[in-house]
């Protein structure tokens, strides 16, 4: 299959990518074939029927033509149809999930994409799927409305809270393809961006099985620094002393903090293991409480990397 776009549409990595191109193409084909017919008459007439030096009566127009009426009146109807009955078969097998199909929680929330695999991997901003297996995502957010676009595979589907969408996409080759945010979603919305890694079955099951290990031969500072960027921390945190959206992991450990609460404490351990799975419960003083909790995003030997990376990142 052709894997490289063209000037109208990017490249096509799924098998409802060649539908969706057809019926847009058959709609842009007779969209363009009638206007150049319209267009064409209006320069026609407008030269034919011009106003003219001399003065002449208008002529009789003619009463009404049956042959011509029906036949402008059956002509856009039989169009139309074509383009009903094409995009609602089309449509029906995008929204029909195949029985077999590989299950995948999305999650989206301020601002990143996370993913939870069947077998218990999980990752964020990088969703993996083998190719040529049909893969189901189950989508829901933690904050407000996010759409989940992957334009190679003509997918875009609204990803809400407080309840789940369902899409589905089979690969048809493999590679990396850029996934999107495609709804508004606050200050960092175009910065949701993110891949869908497609990998052979045997590659798909080799990552499950290094994900699981992905802390073997780090030490924990090591570890740490990889899952502040692979679990974008680094969206909001920055490790210079910079303030993004939330405060600097620089110099964070064993300096006091004030909270919103008017309260204040030393930042030990504790407090940053709590800030990581329950970060409401302290909010520092001039920050909205906009952290989602790592709950069920961490395993416990990351939070303990993570922690002795925010750690390193202090002066004793
Ligand atoms: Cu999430 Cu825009």
């Amino acid at each position: 299959m052709d894997s490289t776009g063209t000037l109208f549409l990017p490249p096509s990595g799924s098998t409802l990518a060649p539908e969706v191109d057809a019926l847009m193409a058959f709609i842009l084909y007779v969209c363009i074939f009638f206007s150049v017919i319209v267009f064409a008459g209006i320069i026609f007439f407008s030269i034919k029927y011009r106003r003219s030096r001399q003065k002449a009566e208008a002529e009789a127009g003619p009463s009404h033509s049956t042959a011509l009426e029906i036949t402008w009146t059956l002509v856009p109807l039989l169009l139309v149809m074509i383009i009903f009955v094409w995009g609602f078969r089309t449509y029906m097998k995008m929204s029909v999930v195949p029985k077999d199909a590989l299950e995948i929680k999305v999650t989206a929330q301020k601002w990143f994409w996370s993913f939870a695999y069947p077998e218990g991997a999980t990752s964020v901003n990088e969703l993996v799927v083998p190719v040529g297996k049909p893969i189901k995502l189950l989508m829901s957010s933690k904050d407000v409305i996010h759409s989940f676009f992957v334009p190679a595979f003509r997918m875009k589907r609204d990803v809400l809270p407080n309840r789940y969408t369902i899409t589905w996409f089979e690969a048809t080759q493999e590679g990396n393809f850029d996934l999107a945010c495609a709804e508004y979603c606050g200050s960092k919305h175009s910065g949701m961006i993110g891949k869908v890694r497609v990998v052979t079955d045997r590659a798909y099951a080799d990552w499950l099985v290094s994900s699981s290990k992905a802390g073997e031969g780090l030490t924990p500072v090591q570890f740490g620094a990889k899952l502040y960027k692979s679990k974008e921390c680094i969206t909001c945190h920055s490790i210079d002393g910079s303030l993004i959206e939330a405060p600097s992991f620089l110099g964070v450990f064993g300096h006091e903090v004030a909270f919103n609460d008017g309260k204040r404490l030393i930042a030990d351990e504790n407090y940053l293991r709590e800030s990581i799975l329950n970060p409401a419960a302290k909010v520092v003083a001039g920050f909205q409480p906009i952290m989602p909790t790592y709950q069920t995003l961490l395993k416990d030997a990351e939070v303990d990397a993570l922690v002795a990376y925010i750690k390193s990142l202090s002066k004793p």
